[in-house]
């Protein structure tokens, strides 16, 4: 049977062509470690669970979650009261949130909701597969703007050519970012809010990892600059604070035009989340924050393990201070995926090649800290003897 043209343009799924990769070599009785792909392996914390369990065994949460448009304005209070107490920032639950399938969900979503057909949409390279395929699918034209390390991996703003700028509808951005962990500064969150007032971009600023940050790092929130709620919308999730990522919760919240737009979308696509996980969601923001500083603890203890091993086999290098990944120089002068086929080859070890993010990731590879603390340290030996340092 023939797909759709529009699926021809859009690479395979990174991800899933890595989970492939690492189920056939366990099918084949290799014991192999994955530093690929971020998904915490620590469980959802109690009280999330429990609160899904009451919730769901209520009726009244059996039916489409729909009665209320924009998600139960419970969970978009939750929400408003979340982001006053983290980021210091007001949003108006009843127009300025709005609850998502998780912050994947709000990528696509947010193209079909602001983009026509063959309008430009920016984004930055390396950065988040998802976005381009987003764009794709809703009929956008992906351009890439490079972020490089002499710039903290910020794009330049001034950089981008005005035609290019002229011509574009729409930005993903992502600080604390994914692949590189760099975070942003107020000074560029104020740049963006004029660059895209002065073009006319709607940024869609991506904040999964907004709580993941290191070495005295706070979070930002994109919204906390003045300004940011009438040129854009920031996307946010459970997934990732809280170990969540299976419960597929997460919000929008910014401009009331464009949450209204995401809005219309949704209503005609997905229904929404089952109310039970709202209600799970709402356990998350109230009673589970002290869970985050616990996940930090562990993560940077991860780091440093890491760090320590790569500085043992000659990869010194100063990581950026946010997200769970370390976006590594690749050793020696080889490539990206020369450097991990020797660790899959000699350690049994996967990591993601950084061209796996774009072109500009080239020269890097990223680890991610999301897995089991033995598992890790087993990982870091075989890397130790695959690099002669055994
Ligand atoms: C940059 C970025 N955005 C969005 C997501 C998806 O998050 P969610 O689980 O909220 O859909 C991820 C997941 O890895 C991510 O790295």
């Amino acid at each position: 049977m023939r797909s759709a043209d529009r699926l021809k343009s859009i690479p395979p799924y990174p991800f899933m062509e890595l989970r492939k990769k690492i189920g056939q070599a366990r099918a084949d009785g290799i014991d192999v470690i994955s530093l690929a792909i971020g998904d915490p392996v620590e469980p959802t914390p109690q009280p999330v669970i429990e609160e899904l369990a009451r919730t769901a065994a209520d009726p009244a949460n059996h039916r489409y979650p729909t009665d209320e448009e924009k998600g139960m304005l419970a969970f978009r209070q939750a929400v408003a009261r979340w982001y006053a107490k983290r980021y210091g920032v007001d949003v108006d639950p009843a127009t300025e949130v709005l609850g998502l399938i998780g912050s994947k969900e709000g990528c696509h979503h947010f193209v079909l909701a602001r983009v026509n057909h063959g309008e430009t949409v920016l984004m930055t390279d390396p950065g988040y597969p998802a976005y381009r395929a987003s764009i794709l699918i809703g009929g956008g034209e992906p351009v890439s703007i490079p972020i490089r390390p002499e710039q903290g991996y910020l794009p330049v703003l001034a950089d981008i050519p005005s035609d290019v700028a002229r011509k574009a509808t729409a930005m993903f951005v992502c600080y604390p970012n994914n692949p590189t962990g760099a975070v942003a500064t107020p000074t560029f969150l104020r740049e963006l809010v004029d660059f895209a007032h002065q073009y006319d971009v709607a940024v869609c600023y991506d904040n999964p990892y907004v709580e993941i940050v290191f070495d005295g790092e706070r979070p930002l929130s994109f919204l906390s600059v003045p300004g940011a709620k009438d040129v854009g919308v920031e996307l946010n999730s459970l997934s990732k604070p809280f170990n969540m990522t299976g419960w597929r919760i997460g919000m929008v919240v910014g401009n009331k035009d464009l949450i209204a737009a995401i809005s219309q979308v949704k209503e005609n696509t997905d229904s929404g989340v089952f109310n039970a996980i709202q209600y799970a969601g709402i356990a998350a923001m109230e009673r589970c924050g002290e869970e985050i500083g616990h996940m930090l603890g562990i993560y940077a203890k991860r780091r440093a393990l890491v760090l320590d091993t790569l500085r043992s086999v000659g990869i010194d290098y100063k990581p950026a201070r946010g997200t769970f990944y370390l976006w590594v120089p690749v050793p020696n002068g080889m490539s990206s995926l020369e450097f991990t086929t020797l660790l899959f080859e000699k350690a049994r070890v996967v990591v993601a090649a950084g061209t796996a993010y774009g072109k500009y990731g080239e020269g890097f590879v990223r680890f991610s800290l999301t897995v089991p603390d033995d598992r890790l340290v087993e990982a870091m030996e075989r890397i130790r003897k695959a690099m002669g340092k055994g």
